[in-house]
């Protein structure tokens, strides 16, 4: 039988696993697709030793696919955002179909290009753009197809979690950690994308859009990074019984939807908590289905290549049936898309981790307490510890569930007392608990 053919634009990490996963699993690959896929075009500037392409067509200018008319199925494995859009756009235009593990473009331009597969017949697979070899969007978008989708919560960047796991477990400082991240390969070309929640960013607005069926609004997510963590904090959590991770949190409230990412204290019993390392995990609550937990590797040459080579199969499977038959991009159909508005950080409730460092003189946690009940903020729990050189103590609360405007005008009015010094450190806290 008449074999797929396969174009691969970039040969780096992701593409030398994806040539491997294909060429090793060649014979189990075309039990399951019914006859072979076959790599025929390579568009890399270089080769790369961590693969071997025997006699593949290799050609420096990538677009050369685009072209090729043999190419059934181009995999876009350039990363970036400009020249993969052009390289994406240009292929559909030419009736090929997509893969890609490419979260940054289809955060930000998957509307456009799922608009122009849909008009040229074509599909676009893009299951390793989210937490690399954990199949999660085909969990979402089609093994809990029945379910409304509550929320999902997710560890969905490796190095931070990697970093945040050093911190705890060894108390190693933030930057030796992002170090060893970046020598180790899991960070992005920019380790701001990582540590500043952008790359969550990226997989939280397409894990949304198909949990929900929202149009990708990726300038819509609140992102605020794990750069102002300290040990500190990380050890007066774990006395109330939280860790922090940096979770990626998509709510459906029922008034709008809450797209977030930030370190969030969860309680160290539930499973999240306990996910270490570099590796990912997505928690999902559905309402028929109750909460379920999705965990692998999510990045690294093979795991990605899992999911890439998942999707080319699908793929393959597909070529002959028209794209308005397959499983919409989005998991809804794309006419069917809510228009549910995405909420501000400012609406989002939920009970807070509070840090301060004061001056331990009468009548500061008076004035405290005093602007926090003002602003209706509930104090659950707290302590007091550690007299520094100069004078100062460390103060840490717990609140009650609040509005986050209401905290944030209590802390804005904490800061300007005198006693208060150094910056205010408040992080929220999720419980995961199904309620
Ligand atoms: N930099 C990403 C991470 C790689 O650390 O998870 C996978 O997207």
């Amino acid at each position: 039988m008449k074999s797929v053919k396969v174009g691969i634009a970039g040969l780096g990490t992701v593409g030398s696993g994806t040539v491997n996963v294909l060429q090793r699993n060649a014979a189990e690959i075309t039990r399951r697709v019914g006859r072979p896929i076959e790599i025929t075009h390579i568009g890399a500037r270089r080769l790369n030793p961590a693969c071997d392409i025997g006699d593949i067509k290799v050609s420096e200018d990538i677009f050369a696919l685009v072209d090729d008319p043999e190419v059934d199925i181009l995999v876009e494995l350039i990363g970036g955002t400009t020249t993969a859009r052009d390289l994406v756009l240009a292929a559909i235009r030419n009736g090929k179909h997509i893969v890609t593990a490419n979260k940054a473009l289809i955060a930000e331009y998957g509307n456009e290009i799922f608009q122009t597969a849909q008009e040229h017949n074509v599909d676009v697979g893009f299951e390793a753009s989210v937490a690399g070899g954990v199949p999660i969007l085909k969990a979402l978008g089609e093994g809990l197809a029945a379910n409304r989708i509550k929320w999902v919560a997710g560890i969905i960047n490796g190095t931070g979690n990697f970093i945040l796991t050093e911190m705890q477990e060894k108390g190693r400082d933030f930057a030796e950690v992002l170090a060893e991240a970046q020598a180790l390969g899991y960070a992005e070309a920019d380790p701001t994308f990582d540590v500043e929640g952008i790359d969550a960013a990226h997989k939280l607005t397409i894990l949304a859009s198909i949990a929900f069926g929202i149009p990708l609004q990726f300038s819509k997510v609140y992102t605020e990074g794990i750069t102002r963590i300290t040990t500190e904090d990380i050890s007066a959590v774990d006395y109330f019984g939280y860790r922090i991770k940096h979770l990626g949190i998509a709510k459906d409230t029922g008034n709008g939807i809450e797209l977030r990412v930030h370190p969030t204290l969860i309680p160290k019993e539930v499973l999240l908590a306990n996910v270490n390392g570099v590796m990912n995990a997505v928690m999902v609550e559905g309402d028929a289905v109750g909460p379920t937990l999705y965990y692998g590797a999510g990045a690294g040459s093979e795991p990605t290549a899992s999911a890439v080579v998942a999707d080319i199969i699908e793929l393959s499977r597909a070529l002959t049936v028209d794209q308005v038959e397959r499983a919409p991009f989005l998991g809804f159909q794309a006419e069917q898309l809510s228009t549910d508005e995405v909420l501000s950080i400012e609406d989002v409730m939920c009970p807070y981790y509070v840090r301060l460092h004061v001056q331990d003189k009468t009548g500061v946690l008076a004035d405290i307490t005093r602007l926090l009940s003002a602003e209706g903020v509930s104090i659950e729990a707290m302590f007091q510890r550690d007299t520094d050189e100069e004078g100062y103590v460390s103060i840490v609360l717990m609140t009650h569930r609040i509005r986050e405007s209401a905290l944030q005008n209590a802390l804005e009015k904490i800061a300007e007392l005198e006693a208060v010094g150094n910056e205010i450190m408040r992080i929220r806290v999720e419980a995961l608990d199904a309620s």
